[in-house]
C-alpha cells in the first residue's frame, strides 16, 4: 500500500507552477514533496525559455519543492536524472517504449510526452531548495505547437486517465528515487543510462562545428553528454551545446 500525498496545492489557474513554487519555498519553510499543481498555466515555462503548451485541464502540470542540502553542487545532475526516471518509470506503467531523452525529456518511441523545468536556489556550498517542474501530457488528444508531442491517451487510443491517480503515482516514484540519492546513487545513474534515448544508435547530431553522425555513448556525472563520432572521437557536451537532428 503507497503513501497518499496530501500536502498538494491545487490552483484552478496559475502563471507557472514553478513561479509560484520559487516564491513559496523563498518565503515559507515547506515540507519535501509539497506539490504545486494546476489546471491551466498562462505562462508555463519550459527549457530554453520556451513557452510549455497544455490545454485547460487536460494536463498534469505541476512543481514539487525538495531541500536536496546533501546533495553536493558538482554532483547536482542526479536530481535530474532521478526525477527524469521516476517520470519514465510512471509513463512506462501505461506505455511501450518509453526512454529519457538528454537531458531530461520523456520519450515514448521518438515522441515527447513529459518534459521537467528544474530550478535549483544555490547557497555557496549546497543547493537550498529545488523547483521540480513536470509537464506531463494525459489526455489532450490534439497539440498546436509542440514539434513531436504525444500524451498517455494518445498512446493508449485516446482513453482517458485519472489525473490525480498518476500523480500520486508519481509521488511515490519520486519519494522512492529521491531516497535512492543518497543510499545507492549508483542505481540512478545506471537505470538513467538503461533508458537513454539512442543510447548507441547512430544518429545525427549537430554542433559548434556543423553535423556528424555518432552514437550517445555515456552521461558523466557532471551531466555532460558523450557521443562518440563515427572515427571514435569522444565529444562531451553540456546542455545547448548539441543538437539532436529530427528525423
Ligand atoms: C520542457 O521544456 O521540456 C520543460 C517543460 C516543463 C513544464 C512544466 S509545467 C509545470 C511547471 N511550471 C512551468 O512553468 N513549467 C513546468
Amino acid at each position: 500500500m503507497h503513501e497518499r500525498y496530501n500536502n498538494i496545492i491545487e490552483l484552478k489557474e496559475i502563471s507557472s507552477t514553478n513561479d509560484y513554487a520559487m516564491e513559496l519555498a523563498r518565503t515559507e519553510s515547506v515540507p519535501d514533496f509539497t506539490t504545486i499543481c494546476t489546471d491551466f498555466q498562462s505562462k508555463g515555462r519550459g527549457q530554453l525559455g520556451n513557452f510549455w503548451e497544455s490545454n485547460r485541464g487536460e494536463n498534469l502540470l505541476f512543481s514539487v519543492i525538495v531541500h536536496p542540502r546533501e546533495i553536493a553542487l558538482k554532483e547536482q545532475f542526479i536530481l535530474s536524472q532521478c526525477v527524469a526516471l521516476s517520470v519514465r518509470d510512471i509513463v512506462a506503467l501505461f506505455c511501450e517504449n518509453v526512454t529519457v531523452k538528454w537531458p531530461n525529456d520523456i520519450y515514448v518511441g521518438n515522441n515527447k510526452v513529459a518534459g521537467i523545468l528544474i530550478e535549483n536556489q544555490l547557497s555557496q556550498k549546497h543547493i537550498e531548495f529545488s523547483v521540480i517542474g513536470i509537464g506531463l501530457n494525459v489526455n489532450q488528444t490534439t497539440f498546436t505547437s509542440a514539434p513531436n508531442p504525444t500524451s498517455l491517451s494518445l498512446e493508449n487510443d485516446k482513453l482517458h486517465f485519472d489525473k490525480e491517480e498518476v500523480l500520486q503515482l508519481f509521488l511515490n516514484r519520486l519519494t522512492e528515487n529521491y531516497n535512492l540519492i543518497c543510499s545507492n546513487p549508483k542505481q540512478i545513474r545506471t537505470r538513467y543510462l538503461d533508458f537513454l534515448y539512442l543510447k548507441n544508435v547512430p544518429h545525427i547530431y549537430s554542433d559548434a562545428d556543423g553535423f556528424f553522425e555518432g552514437k550517445i555513448t555515456n552521461v558523466e556525472a557532471d551531466g555532460r553528454l558523450v557521443i562518440t563520432d563515427t572515427y571514435g572521437n569522444e565529444k562531451k557536451y553540456y546542455f545547448k551545446e548539441v543538437q539532436y537532428i529530427l528525423m
